[in-house]
């Protein structure tokens, strides 16, 4: 090891997190909950699921034993990492909806790459997370950047970012939360942002028996239901809305048709809510859609990918085969 590299190290080490918030203000917040709940059916974006409690939940689902989707992506991190990173080769890695970043870990062992950037909306969650995988990763600098990814055109400057080749990191089926036009356009926002010699590694959840990924999303211990239930809490103490959490129970189901788990508070009876100024009513069984999880083959998914502008370079898969990490590069 040459006295330049030790030197580099060792301030990379000393290196605090950098965190940049570009975080929605409030009155995005009431407009999209106003836009939602005059949508028939009534859904709101799946992020708003997302504040420092939901977040908490979220990791809780994760940790169930019948939400398999966690351990089978981050096993097949393990086992195949140094395979992944000489496919994708050197670069920046870029972290859409990082949550606790906990999945990364092997990638950057195997990367080794000087900096990595992790995306969440959740900013305090991405705080903790970030500092957490600083202190595991010293020799990389962390940074984290709190933003809706789904309107990010750019990177914002910073020097971390300069000049590098830039690796899209984006697990956990976080794209089957868009509905196939906008998980297309995203797709496709991903590809200019990550530019044309850039490269893009996702996970993607397939389709299995019915009662297994009604399961995934209806655990016994009640974490899903309790993490809907928290959007209500959210709407209350964020836009001051009127929400009785006790007047809607927690339904998921899978669609057969559309290929994807629709995940709902339904009302138990008429109801009238006040949010934004505005009564909203809600009738007897009246869903509100909280999230969908879409589901996709990996013929369907390499499909939607390449009509993005991306091409599919290599697959991994669990030997179940029901989760894939799909390494897709630019259309030339
Ligand atoms: C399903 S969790 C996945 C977390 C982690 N990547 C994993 O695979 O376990 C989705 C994560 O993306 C974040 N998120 C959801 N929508 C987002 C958006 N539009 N922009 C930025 N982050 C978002 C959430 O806060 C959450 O941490």
């Amino acid at each position: 090891m040459n006295t330049q590299f030790l030197e580099r190290q060792s301030s990379l080490e000393r290196q605090a997190v950098a965190l940049i918030d570009l975080h929605p203000v409030p009155a995005d917040l009431e407009r999209l909950a106003v836009e939602g709940l005059s949508r028939v059916p009534k859904q709101l974006p799946a992020w708003f699921l997302y504040d420092a409690e939901g977040s908490r939940l979220f990791d809780a689902i994760c940790r169930q034993p019948e939400y398999r989707l966690t351990a089978t992506e981050t096993a097949l991190l393990e086992q195949e990492a140094v395979a992944m990173a000489a496919a994708i080769g050197p670069g920046l890695p870029i972290e859409f909806g990082a949550g606790s970043a906990r999945k990364v870990s092997p990638l950057l062992e195997a990367l080794a790459p000087a900096a990595y950037v992790a995306l969440d909306i959740s900013s305090s969650h991405l705080t903790a997370a970030c500092g957490t995988l600083q202190a595991r990763h010293p020799a990389t600098a962390v940074l984290g950047i709190c933003c809706d990814y789904s309107q990010l055109q750019d990177l914002p400057a910073h020097p971390l970012l300069e000049g590098q080749r830039r690796i899209g990191f984006y697990p956990g089926s976080s794209l089957g939360n868009f509905e196939p036009p906008q998980a297309r356009a995203l797709l496709a926002q991903f590809a200019r942002l990550l530019g044309p010699d850039g490269c893009l590694l996702i996970g993607i959840d397939q389709p299995r028996a019915v009662a297994s990924l009604e399961a995934a999303y209806n655990d016994r211990a009640g974490y899903s239901a309790a993490f809907a239930s928290n959007l209500l809490v959210r709407l209350n103490r964020d836009l001051g809305g009127s929400f009785d959490p006790e007047a809607f129970s927690y339904r998921a189901r899978w669609q057969p048709d559309q290929c994807r788990i629709e995940m709902a508070l339904v009302s138990q009876g008429q109801q009238v809510v006040r949010l934004a100024s505005q009564d909203w009513t809600f009738a007897p069984a009246e869903a509100l859609i909280t999230e969908y999880s879409y589901k996709y083959t990996p013929e369907a998914f390499a499909a939607l990918a390449g009509s993005a502008g991306w091409r599919p370079r290599q697959r991994w898969s669990d030997p179940a085969g029901t989760f894939s990490l799909h390494l897709l590069e630019p259309q030339p």
